[in-house]
């Protein structure tokens, strides 16, 4: 289910599959895109509508269900395929509150002792406006529930907080601002950690790290991505294991406790701060464009791992397994994005982009007659490997230089951080 670059990654590596080459299976996409087609057959499903996807399911004998974005997790869309009898690989709506409700889940940090920014959680703008005093700039205010990756701001001042609150609950964000969670502004690096789980058993998945910012050098507005690069070795081994310990594993085991059993992807944005890992914020599904550099490296077969977290078996699989290599994926958006990005671009040069082992994973494209054309605001994920991270950010630039794609923009400098760091250790 879904249809951007992180869906077509998964489509990828699952067409790939023993669940599917061995059993003789088809794999089925919804709504899918022209990247994703090459893998699956597309189906035009309603995901609101889960009695009609239950009903497929069940006309096509479907083994397992991948649900790629979070809107239809916390909309329950996994709780009525399962009861229909599905294994699903995703969290229950109740468990998915972990990325639906920022509240839910800094009170469950709370309960569990789990590390990460003091918070207020507040009702109205009168009470975060009393909030307020207990904090000092920059303020971070998000709005409670799911707004698109865009319903963070950090404010400098106190003006600036007071003016984005009264837009959060002046309904700027919909019913996600009707409560906004105030919190302590933590400093330090931020990176991507994944953990498979099955609602007991908890595999690592890999460490990434994203490119929010719109510009070179981290500068200009947030978008959903503009790259990613994996691993990211600044969680060292040591640090992984404290996120697993102190993090990770205390979230899995008080949902169980609680009894809304957490399954599917954990994403953990951890800020590496002067005491150590904290927890910025959970999503309940993989990142985008992080999943994409993730796929690049697996080397075990993702549909039996998925099927595992599904059907509480991942305890009987080894560990993953993932190339040595770096990955790293630039992303190529739209002129205009994050703003009203430009549709209708012609897009060519694909093959010739993947000659060198570079893949195009595609996120925003649509089908024009015999033309592939942009459709949304990050259009391609241009995704290289390389045995350093300077070496897969070059592979991957010479792939984007190879595409024609004259309405399309990226970033330059994907990977800058760990680049420099490569160069520093010579
Ligand atoms: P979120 O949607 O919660 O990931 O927030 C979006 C971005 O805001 C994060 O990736 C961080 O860069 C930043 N952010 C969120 N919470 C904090 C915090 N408590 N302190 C510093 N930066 C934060
Ligand atoms: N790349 C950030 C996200 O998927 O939320």
């Amino acid at each position: 289910m879904g249809s951007g670059g992180r869906e077509h990654a998964l489509a990828w590596k699952l067409a790939q599959s023993r669940l599917i080459t061995a059993a003789g299976g088809t794999l089925y996409a919804s709504p899918g895109n022209p990247g994703i087609a090459e893998h699956a057959e597309l189906v035009q499903l309603d995901l609101s509508n889960h009695d009609g996807v239950a009903a497929f399911c069940s006309d096509k004998r479907v083994g397992l269900v991948v649900i790629g974005p979070e809107a239809p997790l916390v909309d329950g869309l996994s709780d009525s395929l399962r009861s229909a009898g599905f294994a699903v690989f995703g969290p229950s709506r109740a468990a998915a509150q972990l990325e639906g409700s920022k509240g839910f889940t800094k009170d469950l940090c709370e309960r569990a002792g789990i590390p990460t920014a003091g918070y207020v959680r507040t009702l109205s703008l009168d009470e975060a406006l009393t909030a307020l005093d207990r904090f000092t700039p920059p303020y971070v205010l998000k709005a409670d529930g799911l707004a698109a990756g865009k319903g963070v701001v950090i404010a400098q001042d106190r003006a600036e907080a007071e003016g984005a609150l009264a837009d959060m609950f002046g309904g700027a964000f919909g019913s996600a601002g009707a409560e906004v969670v105030i919190e302590e502004f933590m400093e330090g690096e931020e990176v991507s950690f994944f953990a498979l789980t099955d609602g007991a058993m908890i595999v690592p998945f890999g460490s990434a790290q994203d490119h929010k910012r719109l510009g070179d050098g981290d500068t200009g507005p947030n978008t959903g991505g503009m790259g990613a690069y994996s691993p990211a070795r600044v969680l060292t081994p040591d640090l992984r294991n404290e996120v697993m310990r102190r993090i990770i594993a205390p979230t899995v085991k008080t949902l169980a406790e609680e009894g809304t059993p957490y399954s599917g992807v954990l994403y953990a944005g951890l800020m590496l701060t002067a005491e150590g890992p904290k927890l910025v914020e959970y999503n309940c599904r993989f990142g985008d464009p992080e999943c994409q550099v993730l796929m690049m490296r697996l080397e075990s077969d993702l549909g039996e791992y998925l099927l595992a977290c599904a059907d509480c078996s991942l305890g009987s699989l080894e560990r993953p397994r993932f190339s040595s290599d770096r990955a790293l994926t630039v992303v190529m958006a739209a002129k205009g994005y994050p703003g009203t990005p430009e549709k209708g671009g012609t897009i060519s040069g694909i093959e010739a982009a993947e000659a060198d082992g570079a893949r195009v994973f595609q996120a925003g494209t649509a089908r024009d007659g015999n033309h592939l054309v942009a459709s949304g605001g990050r259009v391609l994920n241009v995704t290289a490997k390389g045995s350093t991270v300077a070496e897969a950010q070059r592979n991957a630039y010479r792939a984007v230089d190879a595409l024609d794609f004259p309405s399309g923009f990226c970033r330059r400098d994907i990977g800058w951080r760990e680049v420099e760091r490569e160069a520093a250790a010579g």
